[in-house]
């Protein structure tokens, strides 16, 4: 696909200035703040589940780094509110290597202000759905090398994709250009978890996006799965994020989570 980016439009509210605004951050206009407000109304524990998101992806983060790999192409990276994966990797993965990408351009300017001088961190003003657009992306052809392992993290953003947009075709395009080595991290809201609480709470959160210029769709366990074809899931699988590396001292989220990994494909006989 052919992808138009958006302008600034500070009447709508969208998902990057949403989540700023629920973390505490400070790039967001009045209204991403109604947005936030008519969340908090109904779901009180919102905030609390964005940081549940983000503990995930720093628990996944540091899987990678265990890993050994060493190159992060962050899909859907928001706004740097509570800081960004290259802070995080740094200290785990010196000389680790970074690419942001995001549509939104009030979060690509933030995180250019951050990472701005820094030799091995670029950001992207790309649609994740179109994967040929991302993977060309100067920014991106510039820090990484393909040929190598890299950790693709699309954590609380493919949930924007629309079902018309096929969602298992986007995370294949991707797939199908890394290396064997490299990795796949998601986490995506869902409304078919056991918890029937938070599954009404994330139900509320997708009726107030639905009103803003980035509608959440909600998927179930058996979708994400299908999207995840080709990547070896690593132990406990495709879970609530609550349950990946037990965090069962965080609030509700209604969120799977899932890293995947891509193994070298076996060899086949002569
Ligand atoms: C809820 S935030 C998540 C931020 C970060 N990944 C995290 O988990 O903390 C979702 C982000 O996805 C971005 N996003 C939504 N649709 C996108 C698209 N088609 N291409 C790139 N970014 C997108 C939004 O602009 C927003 O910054």
């Amino acid at each position: 696909m052919t992808a138009e980016l958006p302008e600034v439009d500070v009447d709508r509210p969208n998902a990057a200035r949403i989540y700023d605004y629920m973390l505490g951050g400070s790039h967001n206009f009045a209204s991403d703040r109604a947005a936030g407000d008519a969340m908090l109304a109904r779901f009180p524990d919102a905030a609390k589940a964005g940081h549940a998101n983000r503990e995930f992806l720093h628990r996944a983060v540091e899987h990678c780094c265990s890993l050994g790999i060493t190159q992060f192409l962050d899909l859907g990276s928001g706004i740097p509110t509570r800081g960004g994966v290259h802070e995080f990797v740094e200290r785990r993965a010196p000389g680790a290597r970074v690419v942001y990408v995001d549509i939104e351009p009030v979060a690509v300017a933030c995180c250019r202000a951050l990472v701005e001088g820094n030799p091995r961190v670029r950001v992207a003003l790309a649609d994740l759905r179109d994967p040929a657009a991302v993977l060309s992306a100067p920014e991106v052809r510039d820090v990484l090398d393909l040929g190598a392992p890299v950790a693709v993290l699309a954590v609380a953003s493919l949930h924007y994709v629309a079902p018309a947009d096929d969602l298992s075709a986007v995370v294949a395009a991707y797939r199908a250009a890394l290396a064997p080595g490299s990795a796949l991290v998601i986490s995506h809201g869902s409304d078919d978890l056991d918890d029937e609480v938070a599954a009404g709470h994330m139900r509320d959160l997708a009726a107030v996006m639905a009103t803003s210029a980035t509608p959440a769709y909600l998927r179930d366990r058996a979708e994400l799965r299908a999207a995840l074809a080709g990547f070896r899931l690593v132990d406990p699988g495709l879970v609530d994020i609550r349950r990946w590396r037990d965090r069962s001292d965080l609030p509700d989220a209604a969120v799977y989570g899932a890293l995947g990994v891509l193994d070298a494909a076996p060899a086949t006989a002569p």
